[in-house]
């Protein structure tokens, strides 16, 4: 199927929006907050470049970079991961969420791979790709967007080869339990199957609500220590506001990376040497990220203040969306608020699927607040206007 944008922008082609009013784009996932000083500061070192251009990159990475990955993982998590074996960088999550289903998924008959509905959809792309079937596990309004992993028969568990969790979650912003993951990982090993934890949004959290935690960590916690059938999944993208960069690393189970690190070589995706050294540095530096956090919150605080009487809100534990129920069917919505108001929002049904006869997120929005404080408040006071409206 489509991509959400690509949807979104047939959606919206044809009509003309309100030219009285300047454009607003809380469509894509895509932060605006200024990448960090450091990373510009040595793109603009000719002298190191020179040498870093000239020389081809591992796809193992620098020893440099996976080491101040693993100290990451020690001060964020209390984990403690082997920088030679447990972890490999890959540009951005994205690819990695792929790439990775294509090198773990076997030829066993009828494969499972069962991810999150609503979702970031290249999930359900690398599960097809790489000729396995898609069982969804909804978040749906009526159980307070949260996953139901009990609800799952064990005929899908038996074929499952790979479940994708998202927390905190695109586009709910909800995070799984600990004990809902003990419980995956308790799964994983009776059945078989390996745990890909997409956590891009860790770093953007609340101070309203506890940190995320990690799968490594919970893993950790149950005794699985060398992280027997678990992958973590993160990136600079969000909190460091390099998506551009395009960094991140995969972490856990050893033989696992090893296979995927055998794929990734053939595949050639090593990170450029440039984007190794900045990566290095942004996993070693937490000021940068609590003050892109502290943006969010104030903006979360700004938005919510205006919208709350109009509608129905809740705050993400992670994440820097909104998942928002619409008094009319979403899609109408979103175009109706472009032609009037001239602001983009993802309507939700292009973000899921529909699951035994009901669509998650059928009359949802999501509104992501990547943008500067002062058009996100214009943003929400067009929401409220066009909310009146209706
Ligand atoms: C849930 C989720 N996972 C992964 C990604 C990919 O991020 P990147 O490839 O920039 O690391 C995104 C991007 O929006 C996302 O929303």
């Amino acid at each position: 199927m489509a991509y959400p944008f690509e949807r979104l922008n047939n959606l919206l082609a044809p009509l003309t929006p309100n030219s009285n009013a300047t454009p607003i784009s809380l469509s894509i996932g895509e932060p605006k907050h200024h990448p960090p000083d450091f990373a510009l500061e040595i793109l603009s070192d000719q002298e190191k470049m020179r040498a870093l251009l000239a020389t081809y990159p591992s796809t193992k990475g620098t020893p440099k970079l996976r080491q101040s990955i693993s100290t990451w993982l020690k001060s964020r998590f209390s984990l403690e991961v082997d920088y030679e074996a447990e972890i490999l960088p890959v540009n951005g999550t994205r690819e990695a969420l792929f790439s990775f289903a294509q090198a773990v998924i076997s030829d066993k008959t009828n494969p499972i791979v069962i991810m999150p509905n609503p979702f970031y959809q290249i999930y359900e792309g690398a599960a097809l790709l790489a000729g396995a079937s898609t069982f969804f596990c909804s978040s749906f309004e009526t159980n307070n967007y949260l996953q139901d992993f009990e609800s799952i028969p064990s005929e899908t568990w038996r074929n499952t080869e790979l479940i994708y969790i998202c927390s905190p979650a695109n586009p709910t912003g909800k995070s799984l339990s600990d004990g809902q993951i003990e419980k995956l990982i308790d799964l994983a090993h009776q059945y078989n199957f390996t745990i890909a934890s997409d956590e891009c949004y860790s770093e953007i959290y609340s101070s309203s609500h506890n940190k995320p935690n990690s799968l490594l960590k919970i893993s950790e916690n149950i005794g699985n220590k060398s992280f027997e059938k678990c992958i973590i999944f993160h990136s600079l993208s969000k909190r460091s506001n390099l998506p551009g960069l395009r960094s991140g690393f995969v972490a856990g189970d050893s033989n696992l990376l090893k296979q995927y690190f055998l794929y990734r070589t053939y595949h050639g995706c090593a990170m450029g040497g440039h984007a190794q050294e900045i990566s290095a540095l942004a996993w070693s530096d937490e000021s940068h990220v609590n003050k892109n956090r502290d943006k969010y919150t104030e903006k979360f605080s700004a938005v919510e203040k205006i919208l709350k009487d109009h509608y129905k809100l809740y705050r993400p534990e992670g994440g820097f969306y909104h998942w928002i129920k619409t008094p009319i069917d979403d899609q109408q919505f979103a175009a109706r608020l472009m032609e009037t108001h001239n602001v983009k929002v993802m309507p939700g049904s292009f973000l899921s699927r529909e699951d035994n006869g009901e669509d998650p997120g059928l009359d949802h929005i999501r509104v992501a607040w990547v943008s500067e404080k002062e058009e996100c408040i214009e943003a929400a006071r067009r929401l409220v206007e066009f909310a009146r409206g209706l």
